[in-house]
């Protein structure tokens, strides 16, 4: 029967016999996959651990700088770099989803290769990857159908020809949680909502500016700390926001308006593979309304998505 001491004791034996005295080379993305594989491999190997944090400019607001800070804190050895001004040239005109998440993809292994590059005498890639991103893009990605290709998942080692350290490949979510407080994670980590690779990208539908993503992150960050305060956080498995293609009449004062609808995503899940809508309280999606309306320049129109997974997805993309 698994527990999490058992799990931490023997992994790190593990790593210690797969790594030896060689260098591991890691992406953090500030989620508790990564973050809880690479203390993992801390752990194991100490500073031969070398980690790197990439911001795409596509993260929540001031996700990059806060994230970063916390790596630093927990003794990992970690450089941000920032590529925001790349993702967005290469992004500019692009709507179509699967384009976008190539895209992305691409440009991830790009910096981050280059990065290892510097490194110089790398011989192993670390990886959050999960038991549900295996299973995901083994059914899911087909020869013929490719239903949404998961940017963490594959394409680095092949393109860098380095031995892969995988620890979490057979957990489950709530286990990798677990596994984190075991090892003394933060909560803040660990209670962490998922947030998909390719970030606000798929949250704003169609074409990608920098001043859709600022007003996304606006809204989003007064829904997210909305969740925080009202204790709704935790009770719910994801939440996020959409920026939706739809521009709609308002009023504000005598003037009419016609600005861009947001919606508002919260699931309840186990593994993310279905989902419910999250009941929020109507006094609680009023107050967000409210809130993001007057606060966010260019929004005037808030919607609640009252969709379960299957037949919707989480992510509008
Ligand atoms: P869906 O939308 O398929 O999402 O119900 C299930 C879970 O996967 C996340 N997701 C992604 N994660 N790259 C990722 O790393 C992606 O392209 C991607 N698409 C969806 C989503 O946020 C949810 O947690």
């Amino acid at each position: 029967d698994w527990t999490p001491a058992a799990f931490v004791q023997e992994t790190v034996e593990k790593i210690k016999a797969q790594v030896g005295d060689k260098k591991v080379v890691m992406a953090l993305s500030g989620g508790v996959d990564s973050t809880v594989a690479a203390e993992l491999i801390h752990k194991a190997i100490g500073s031969n651990l070398y980690c790197i944090f990439v911001d795409n400019g596509l993260l929540r607001k001031d996700e990059f700088e806060t994230v970063l800070d916390s790596y630093k804190h927990m003794g990992l050895n970690v450089k941000g770099v920032n590529a925001k001004d790349l993702f967005y040239g290469e992004l500019a005109g692009v709507s179509d989803p699967e384009k976008k998440r190539k895209i992305i993809g691409r440009l991830f292994i790009e910096v981050f290769q280059q990065e290892a590059i510097l490194l110089q005498n790398i011989s192993f890639l670390g990886q959050g990857t999960i038991y549900p991103d295996v299973i995901e893009s083994v059914s899911v990605n087909g020869p013929s159908v490719t239903i949404k290709s998961h940017h963490n998942v594959g394409g680095l080692p092949e393109k860098m020809n380095m031995g892969l350290v995988e620890p979490l490949r057979f957990l489950f979510k709530d286990e990798v949680r677990r596994v984190g407080r075991e090892i003394g994670i933060s909560e803040i980590f660990l209670g962490r909502h998922p947030f998909p690779g390719p970030g606000l990208a798929i949250r704003i539908l169609g074409e990608i500016t920098a001043d859709k993503v600022a007003m996304l992150q606006e809204a989003d960050s007064i829904y997210i700390e909305g969740l925080r305060e009202h204790g709704l956080y935790d009770k719910v498995w994801q939440a996020g926001t959409i920026l939706l293609p739809v521009q709609s009449v308002g009023v504000m004062g005598d003037e009419r308006t016609y600005e861009f609808t947001v919606a508002l995503r919260a699931v309840t899940s186990v593994d993310g593979m279905t989902a419910d809508w999250a009941h929020l309280p109507y006094e609680f999606l009023a107050q967000m309304s409210n809130d993001i309306i007057n606060k966010v320049k260019g929004i005037n129109r808030v919607v609640y998505d009252i969709s379960s997974k299957p037949p919707a997805t989480i992510e509008w993309e």
